[in-house]
């Protein structure tokens, strides 16, 4: 090999080399992609419907598995008695249930969402739920809107812009406002509030992570309990509760010491 060969060989190297780089810059072309590297760009499928060898009837769509139980068989049906567990949990499984998992019914007029008036039915209000919703409530929502639901939590009297409103403000009486609804505040809870001028601000943060369906929605029974704290009257009360809230609040028993009370 001469110098002139060698000389040239290292110019076609050099411009090959360049042509390579100027390949990876991301140039945008019609053309398909060159493939230096294929991997598993082009990889070996069947498609729909076609055939193949290598099964003895020669389909590519297989039949499903003996014994397989289609879902939603069960017990009641004669069926493999352990489906009836899965049968059970499929209405949560798929989120079946639009408004309980929305707290949305619809469209308005307007083609804005119909929030729910009230908890839906499936969502039981009882002790049980009001007590968890009280827990998830002092734990996500009191730093702003305090203990009692009147908007001076503890970042809020640190000056939080916008100021935070407290639960007894008409608005939430107003049945012509989104605030009076619990589909809404369920959706607050669950998706913050974004900013009317910039909505992909949120005014208020969203909860969605910390609080399932269930809990939201436990929340909301709360957030209406702490409202009720303030606007209910005697009245509400069932007459053989109403005595118990006459009179002198009754002294807290004091705590039992550790190991059972001499
Ligand atoms: C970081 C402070 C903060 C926390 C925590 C917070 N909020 Fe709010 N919330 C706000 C502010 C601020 C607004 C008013 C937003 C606005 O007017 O744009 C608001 C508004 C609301 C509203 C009324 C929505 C409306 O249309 O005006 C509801 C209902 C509400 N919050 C419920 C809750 C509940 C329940 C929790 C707990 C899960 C919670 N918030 C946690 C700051 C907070």
């Amino acid at each position: 090999m001469n110098t002139q060969h060698t000389t040239r060989a290292l110019l076609t190297l050099a411009v090959i080399g360049a042509a390579a780089l100027t390949g990876c810059r991301g140039t945008r072309e019609d053309e398909p992609p060159r493939q230096f590297f294929p991997d598993m760009d082009d990889q070996m499928k069947w498609t729909p419907q076609s055939s193949s060898e290598m099964f003895a009837d020669g389909r590519t769509l297989r039949p499903v598995v003996p014994n397989t139980v289609a879902w939603g068989r069960s017990s009641a049906t004669g069926e493999e008695p352990w489906a009836g567990h899965w049968k059970a949990m499929r209405g949560d499984l798929l989120k079946a249930d639009d408004v309980f998992y929305t707290g949305v019914e619809g469209k308005n007029a307007d083609g804005t969402p119909k929030y729910v008036r009230t908890i839906p039915k499936t969502m039981p209000v009882d002790v049980e739920t009001l007590l968890r919703g009280q827990d998830r409530y002092n734990i996500y929502c009191t730093a702003c809107h305090g203990y009692a639901g009147d908007g001076q939590g503890m970042v809020a009297k640190a000056g939080y812009n916008p100021v935070v409103p407290s639960y007894f403000d008409a608005t939430f009486f107003d049945s012509t406002n989104n605030r009076s609804l619990d589909g809404y505040i369920f959706h607050t809870i669950r998706h913050g509030k974004p900013d009317a001028a910039n909505p992909e601000v949120l005014t208020m943060p969203a909860y969605g992570h910390a609080l399932n369906e269930r809990d939201a929605w436990a929340v909301v029974a709360y957030v209406r309990t702490l409202q009720a704290s303030r606007t209910g009257t005697l009245a509400d009360v069932p007459a053989s509760k109403q005595d118990a809230l006459k009179g002198k609040p009754k002294p807290i028993p004091a705590t039992p010491a550790p190991g059972g009370a001499p």
